[in-house]
């Protein structure tokens, strides 16, 4: 037998981008050997039983040859075992158990398991832009990622398949091409996001909320253990306005990336929420990696990132957010590859006012010792404070409100006035939230008449604001302004941002 080359290719992830890996398969004449070059050592192994045992196993045969098989370009870094797949087609077709031709210009990524059926894979419809991009004739998917990679519009034709024997007989137009449909756009609004009409009482919670939503300001809500907080935040999502379906896109190539699209889930089409535990660390929180991944702000990108017990999490983990709160993004520079990824959540941060909880309660329930409520609240707000718009006290639920149990308003309706409200800004004919209004744009958005003015001055001297403090009562007042259907921001709008910066006052 001759030398045998057979190429086929794969897309690489690195970060959200995606890189062509040409999967290279030498048979030779020669004592029977299969090597695998340009994988990481560790990896390797485990690639070499999966793609022995998978073609075994699906009824072909491993030729008894010399056999490498070479991933290149050698110098980026290949995660993963996606290339399980493209390796044994590559090796069918260099031993003609599979016509060379039916995989001329065909892409493929796929986890074998030891019996020859296919595993699903990160990051597939990067993957799939990535051959529609690149004009490739078509990519041979697991089954598992059909409904991700239907998403792509383009020329390229999305092979799903469940086996290695599929993707072979499929390839070789022994069997006919498996039909997905793309996800239906707008998605099924069947709502599982928990509801605000469960929450009773709490009505400048409520509208802090609404706020918070319509200008997707960050939030700090402090009060004492019980009060609702963390009942609060698990239904911001439900008030967001909804998706276009290009942030849908966006979202589920984020989370095919990280290996969190639920199986079978085709396009993300609600906003995330996502709670990290306070022991998180700074890589978990922003992202970081070998290869890059992203960390929990990205995961929330266009939903809420809601930290619990914001006072628990170490200071220097805070500090990473503070590239993501101010440019939208975070950079993860490693030595082998870098990433840049997208990230712009609703940061929601709760807490209590002391160790105890009870530092605001009436009747001096407080227990901690004098002068250690401030300490704990220079601590939960010091590395925060800079990136919180809006900061409300919420107290324990009066009692009354929850024995009556009126039902009060569901999110649905509180959705409707936010969406309201976000359609006054695209109006206006501005492209981002009011939240990242800034410079001219702010003072274009916001012009203040005489008693506009006089509101603003008295501000900066009894609470101290500073310019930032400033800037972020303008955008809030802005966001008030919209929820009022009113394109002058007034001195009732402007003395209500105010007053959401005057709790324990924010400066
Ligand atoms: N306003 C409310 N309406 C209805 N139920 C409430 C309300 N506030 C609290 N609860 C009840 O109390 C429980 C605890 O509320 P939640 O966990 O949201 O409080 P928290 O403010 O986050 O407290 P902690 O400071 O201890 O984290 C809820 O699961 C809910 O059953
Ligand atoms: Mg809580
Ligand atoms: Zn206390």
């Amino acid at each position: 037998m001759a030398v045998m080359v057979c190429v086929i290719t794969s897309p690489a992830i690195v970060g959200l981008d995606t890189a062509t890996v040409q999967v290279e398969v030498d048979l030779r004449p020669g004592l029977p050997a299969f090597a695998v070059v340009g994988l990481p050592d560790a990896a390797v192994q485990e690639a070499r039983e999966r793609v022995r045992s998978g073609i075994a196993n699906q009824g072909y045969r491993v030729p008894p040859v010399r056999i490498v098989a070479n991933l290149a370009p050698a110098d980026l870094r290949k995660a993963g075992p996606q290339y399980d797949l493209p390796i044994a087609l590559a090796i069918l077709a260099g031993a003609e158990q599979l016509s060379p031709s039916a995989v001329a210009g065909v892409g493929a990524a796929g986890e074998l398991a030891l019996d020859g059926t296919l595993r699903p894979v990160a990051g597939t419809l990067a993957m799939a832009e990535h051959a529609a991009r690149h004009g490739w004739r078509a990519l041979v998917v697991p089954v598992q990622n059909a409904a991700e990679a239907a998403l792509v519009e383009g020329e390229t034709t999305i092979i799903p398949v469940g086996s290695l024997r599929e993707a072979a007989e499929v390839l070789a137009g022994e069997r006919p091409v498996p039909i997905v449909a793309p996800a239906p756009w707008p998605p099924d609004v069947r709502n599982d996001v928990p509801d605000l009409c469960d929450v009773h009482g709490q009505p400048a919670a409520r509208r802090a909320l609404e706020i918070a939503a319509a200008g997707m300001h960050s939030l700090l809500m402090v009060g004492p253990p019980g009060g609702g907080k963390t009942m609060l935040a698990r239904r911001i999502p439900g008030l967001l306005p909804p998706l276009t379906r290009d942030d849908a896109i966006t979202l589920t190539r984020i989370h095919s990336v990280a290996g969190r699209l639920p199986p079978g889930q085709g396009l993300m089409s609600r906003r995330p929420f996502r709670a990290p535990h306070h022991s998180i660390s700074a890589a978990g929180l922003v992202g970081g990696g070998r290869l890059p991944q992203p960390g929990e702000v990205t995961l929330a990108h266009l939903g809420v990132l809601f930290l619990d017990e914001v006072g628990a999490f170490q200071p220097q983990v805070l500090d990473a957010l503070r590239q993501p709160m101010e440019h939208g993004v975070v950079d993860v520079v490693r030595a082998m590859a870098s990433a840049r990824f997208p990230a712009r959540p609703l940061l929601v941060c709760a807490g209590n006012p002391c160790p105890c909880g009870h530092a605001d309660d009436p009747g001096g329930r407080c227990v901690c010792p004098p002068g250690r409520a401030e300490t704990y609240q220079a601590r939960l707000s010091g590395p925060v404070a800079d990136r919180i718009d809006i900061r409300i006290e919420v107290p324990r639920v009066d009692s009354a409100a929850l024995i009556e149990g009126v039902p009060d308003e569901p999110s649905s309706a509180v959705a409707a006035r936010v969406e309201a409200a976000d359609a006054r800004r695209i109006e206006r004919g501005q492209q981002y939230p009011n939240a990242r209004l800034q410079g001219t744009a702010l003072r274009k958005a916001v012009s203040l008449d005489g008693n506009g003015r006089r509101v603003m001055e008295s501000a900066m001297t009894r609470l101290g604001l500073t310019a930032r403090g400033f800037d972020r009562v303008l955008r809030v007042a802005r966001t008030i302004a919209d929820l009022d259907s009113s394109r002058k921001v007034g001195e009732s709008h402007l003395l209500e941002a105010v007053g959401l910066r005057a709790y324990r006052s924010l400066g």
